[in-house]
Order: C-alpha cells, then sequence, then structure tokens
C-alpha cells in the first residue's frame, strides 16, 4: 500500500470531505473527536487567500486538535494558486494543501476552477506544479472522472495529476455534467488505485459504515472519504473503523445522545463563530440532519429550523424527551441530502 505524504494514525484513514458551509472547523473537531483521521477544510478560493480577504481567511482559522487537517484551495490561474499555497504555507502550517478539480458549481468552473480545469489537463498540471512549487508541504488533490461522458477518463486524469507532483488523490467518480445524479461508480476508483504509485482515496455515496467498509473492500482505496454520510451522524467514522477492524457494527447512539452531541456541535459553533446570530441560524441545517429519521421528525424539524438562537435548542430537546414518543431510530434513516445539492452545493 503507498504511503501517505503526511502522517496518519490508522493504516486506512478515515477523511471528513471537504465541504462548503458544512466541513467548517466546530464540525471537523466533533468528526476528529468522532473517529476521522483527516480532515479537510471547505475550498477555499486562491484569490480570497492572496488578497487576504477578511472572510476567506477567517475560514482558514483551525485548532490543534483539528490536525492533520488539509487546507483545500481552488482557482484556475497557476501563478495566484502558488501564491495562495505560499501564504497557507507561513501562516496556517496544515499538513498538507488539496488543490479543488471537483467543484461543479458555475460560477467556479466559468473561471477554470474546480472541475472547470478538467477539460484541460495541461492547466491542472501547470496548477500542480505553480503550487507544489511554492511551499514544502505535501500538495494532494480532488477530482472527478471528467468533465462530462465523452471526456471521462480518471485514470488519465489521475496519471497527469501525479506526474506534476500530488502526494495522494482523492477521487469522486462522477463528472462534472452530472453533479450528483446517477450512482458514484466506484470501479473507476478500484482503476485508480491499479494504475498510480500514490495513494487513492475513495469518495461518493457513502451513508452508512457498512457503505464504507465496503468501498475499501471493493476498490482497494488507501482511504476512505465520507462527505454527506456524516452528516447529523459524525459516529460514523468510529462505526467504520470497527468494521474495519473486524469488529461488529457499534449501534448508533440512542436519541438523548445523539442530541446531547447536536448541543455540543452547538456549543463549539458558539465558541467559534464570531457573529452568535448568523451562526445559529447556519446551524439549522445541522440541527435537521440530527433528528431525521426521529417519530415526528417533521414536527420537530419544524420548530428547530425556526431557531434564532442556540439557547432555544435545548428546550426544544427536551420538549421532544418529555413526550417519550422517540424509539431507536430505524437503520435505514439517513438518505443522502439532495436539498443541498440542489441549493447548487459543490
Ligand atoms: C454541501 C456540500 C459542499 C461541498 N463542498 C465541497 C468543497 O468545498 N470541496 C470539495 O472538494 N468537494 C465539496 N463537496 C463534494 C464532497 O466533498 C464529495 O465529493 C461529494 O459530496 C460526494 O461524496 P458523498 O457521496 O460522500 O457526499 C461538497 C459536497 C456537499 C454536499
Amino acid at each position: 500500500m503507498p504511503a501517505f505524504p503526511y502522517s496518519v494514525s490508522h493504516e486506512v484513514p478515515l477523511f471528513l470531505a471537504p465541504m462548503a458551509g458544512v466541513s467548517e472547523s466546530p464540525f471537523r473537531r466533533l468528526c476528529r473527536r468522532f473517529g476521522a483521521d483527516v480532515v479537510v477544510t471547505e475550498f477555499l478560493s486562491a484569490e480570497g487567500i492572496r488578497r487576504e480577504n477578511e472572510a476567506t481567511l477567517s475560514k482558514l482559522r483551525f485548532g490543534p486538535d483539528e490536525r492533520p487537517i488539509g487546507v483545500q484551495i481552488f482557482g484556475g490561474e497557476p501563478g495566484p494558486m502558488g501564491e495562495a499555497a505560499a501564504l497557507v504555507t507561513d501562516v496556517f502550517q496544515p499538513e498538507f494543501i488539496d488543490i479543488n478539480f471537483g467543484c461543479p458549481v458555475k460560477k467556479v468552473v466559468r473561471r477554470n476552477g474546480g472541475s472547470g480545469c478538467l477539460k484541460d489537463l495541461g492547466l491542472v498540471q501547470e496548477v500542480i506544479k505553480a503550487v507544489v512549487r511554492s511551499t514544502h508541504l505535501p500538495v494532494t488533490c480532488k477530482i472527478r472522472s471528467g468533465w462530462n461522458e465523452e471526456m471521462r477518463d480518471p485514470v488519465t486524469i489521475g496519471l497527469r495529476c501525479q506526474d506534476a507532483g500530488v502526494g495522494a488523490i482523492a477521487l469522486h467518480p462522477r463528472t462534472r455534467t452530472q453533479m450528483y445524479s446517477g450512482a458514484a461508480r466506484w470501479e473507476e476508483i478500484a482503476k485508480l488505485v491499479e494504475a498510480l504509485d500514490i495513494p487513492v482515496i475513495g469518495n461518493g455515496d457513502i451513508k452508512t459504515a457498512e457503505d464504507a467498509y465496503r468501498m475499501h473492500r471493493e476498490t482497494g482505496c488507501a482511504g476512505v472519504m465520507i462527505a454527506r454520510g456524516s452528516f447529523g451522524q459524525p459516529w460514523i467514522f468510529d462505526q467504520t473503523r470497527a468494521l474495519l477492524a473486524g469488529k461488529p457494527l457499534p449501534p448508533p447512539p440512542p436519541v438523548a445522545i445523539r442530541f446531547d452531541t447536536a448541543l455540543q456541535h452547538a456549543r463549539m459553533v458558539q465558541e467559534y463563530e464570531i457573529d452568535p446570530v448568523g451562526a445559529a441560524l447556519e446551524f439549522r441545517k445541522h440541527l435537521g440532519w440530527y433528528v431525521k429519521g426521529l417519530p415526528g421528525s417533521a414536527e420537530l424539524r419544524k420548530r428547530l429550523h425556526q431557531v434564532n438562537s442556540f439557547d432555544e435548542v435545548e428546550g426544544i430537546f427536551s420538549d421532544y424527551l418529555a413526550m417519550g414518543t422517540h424509539g431507536d431510530l430505524p437503520d435505514d434513516e439517513h438518505q443522502l441530502d439532495v436539498e443541498l445539492l440542489e441549493a447548487g452545493h459543490a
């Protein structure tokens, strides 16, 4: 098995995927506590970083308990990508820098950022080389399988990235045109593993710990990256670790512990965010995910989606527990959250 370019605590590390608006510092810390071995920031614009845009730089803050952490940057121009990588290296010193070649959002791909770069593999290589030249840290990247069906060729893309100097690569095996439709083609992860000398991290459609275990078994990927499957269930990492260690699947926590976790998460957000009202509004989506699948969750969700402060949340949870109607959760309660994707996220 090829070695990761940064140190990891398990032979098969579990990654919390980069996710705009979700994999922020508090959620990354929470997932690390629940067994994620490596976390990655949401994608940050190279332009924003090199211009020292306040909002962008504030998203670069992370704590020591998040390490090992990668900072993900995007942009379609080698020069600014190099400058951004140099600044991140000097000021924030993460374990690695990850380049986003996967984001399908229009305003990003229009300027050749994200998966927009995949139309021109020469440009992909120039971007990687510029970043590698500008930092002493390992450089990794995250790709999709291609721009569209005609250009679908994850192995060629992966080989070009490897030649240009990345030390590991994560594949989300869909094309840009697919956005999130269809199924992620895990067999493409297996092909990439076979073709490359660097570690390949598998990603896509992991909804449960069993899925994560199966992806590793079926593809031989060096690491497993979970995105939407972590929503409202950060314990998916511990569950996956148990399966990889040959142990039985730990059951999901009971409702009261689930609520405690949500409150713990909320407190971490409160400590981290500067604007308490904005933070509470942003946190509503997490609350919705934590209660998904509970008996009577539609009503509960409705109340939680109206909170304007974190103080209200505890009361809503207590009311629900006092009703005593909750049972244990069905195993299949966590479906992929399509709503978010329709809202235009990567
Ligand atoms: C809300 C949201 C935001 C995302 N933001 C990013 C991002 O900033 N960078 C990135 O490389 N991928 C991003 N992605 C893509 C995920 O990292 C992942 O590749 C994709 O969701 C497939 O994995 P999954 O099936 O486990 O969700 C995002 C996905 C979602 C749902």
